[in-house]
């Protein structure tokens, strides 16, 4: 293979930079040449002529973005790409450009666009991104880490004002459907109660209920955190949860969405380092003529599997980790 494209798509994670740099770099290593893809799928679907959908990427083209969050590729979700005929699209801006392979960097989304691309003739590595920890074939993806610190910090400095007042802080934090930024943050932040939709035990009235027996117990102010995946489930959001708890508990009680904050800053040196083994390994993959396929890790080895196979890998949260916040949050 001589020449590769790289894209990212979905949602942008910390650690995205990191993942560029070490796929274009290994890639003109080998003597390939690397071609940036622009916008996600887009830059395939709906390649612009005046070149600025796809360009050449050279060893300097890549400096300097290691620490920093986002994408320098830009990214998008592609509704376009969906359907065959935008694949096929996608095959002949390949074509046009001399790319033989390309190396997919995002969200579960971006990997059927990778497997439909490489059953079209292309040959595609995904590699996971998401900040949302949501991808089963994997113990870890790109962008979850920073997320998290990123929650962390901004959590306790919820708990300052929370304790000056003798207040609940009820959080939300995103993670789509899955509760896994949640339940670490809310273990890392030393959560009351961490509601997720994943585990149907930890209700909002179970919150309640800790709020009462932990207040009996002394404890004058609290930290809920809940996942964007739960408040979707019950159709209601943190507003309403801290006003139940309220009206409730008779604690003064207010709401965060964290929102968009989580997706950005520098990423962490985990996010760096998972994200230049990705990207190393992704390359390597290609060179060797291998597509539709997904890198990941697990228990810090890498791992990769054919990208249906990986689709079809079901998660589910830890309950250990449930069961030690249980214990020790009081
Ligand atoms: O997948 C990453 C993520 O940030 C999720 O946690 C969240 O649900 C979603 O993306 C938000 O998407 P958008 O940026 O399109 O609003």
């Amino acid at each position: 293979m001589k020449t590769i494209g790289i894209l990212t798509s979905g949602g942008d994670a910390p650690g995205m930079n990191a993942a560029i740099r070490a796929v274009t770099r290994t890639a003109l290593q080998k003597g390939m040449t690397v071609k940036g893809i622009y916008k996600g799928f887009n830059g395939l679907v709906k390649p612009t002529k005046d070149s600025e959908s796809i360009k050449s990427l050279e060893i300097r083209s890549v400096s300097d973005i290691m620490q920093k969050g986002g994408t320098m590729l830009f990214t998008a979700r592609c509704p376009e790409f969906v359907p065959i005929e935008g694949v096929r699209k996608g095959v002949q801006t390949c074509k046009e450009n001399g790319i033989e392979g390309v190396v997919v960097i995002g969200g579960d989304g971006s990997f059927r666009g990778a497997r439909d691309l490489s059953n079209e003739g292309v040959p595609c590595i995904a590699i996971p991104a998401t900040i949302d920890n949501d991808i089963p074939s994997t113990g870890y993806t790109i962008g979850f880490d920073t997320a998290l610190n990123t929650a962390m910090e901004l959590i306790d400095k919820l708990r300052d004002t929370a304790q000056s007042h003798d207040r609940c802080s009820v959080v939300e934090v995103m993670g789509r459907r899955a509760g896994d930024i949640a339940l670490h943050t809310g273990i890392a932040c030393g959560a009351t109660s961490i509601l997720t939709a994943e585990n149907d035990s930890y209700t909002v009235e179970h919150a309640i209920n800790r709020i009462k027996s932990t207040k009996t117990g002394g404890k004058h102010h609290f930290i809920i955190v809940v996942s964007e995946g739960f408040t979707a489930a019950r159709h209601i959001d943190a507003n309403m949860i801290a006003k139940q708890i309220q009206d409730d508990t008779g604690v003064e009680s207010r709401a965060t969405i964290l929102g968009h904050v989580q997706r950005g800053g520098t990423p962490t040196l985990r996010d760096r380092v998972v994200a230049s083994r990705f990207g190393y390994r992704a390359v390597e993959l290609l060179s060797e003529s291998k597509g539709n396929m997904v890198v990941g890790l697990n228990r810090n080895s890498i791992v990769e599997y054919e990208i249906n196979e990986a689709l079809e890998m079901k998660k589910n949260l830890d309950e250990e980790l449930y069961k030690i916040a249980e214990t020790i949050s009081f």
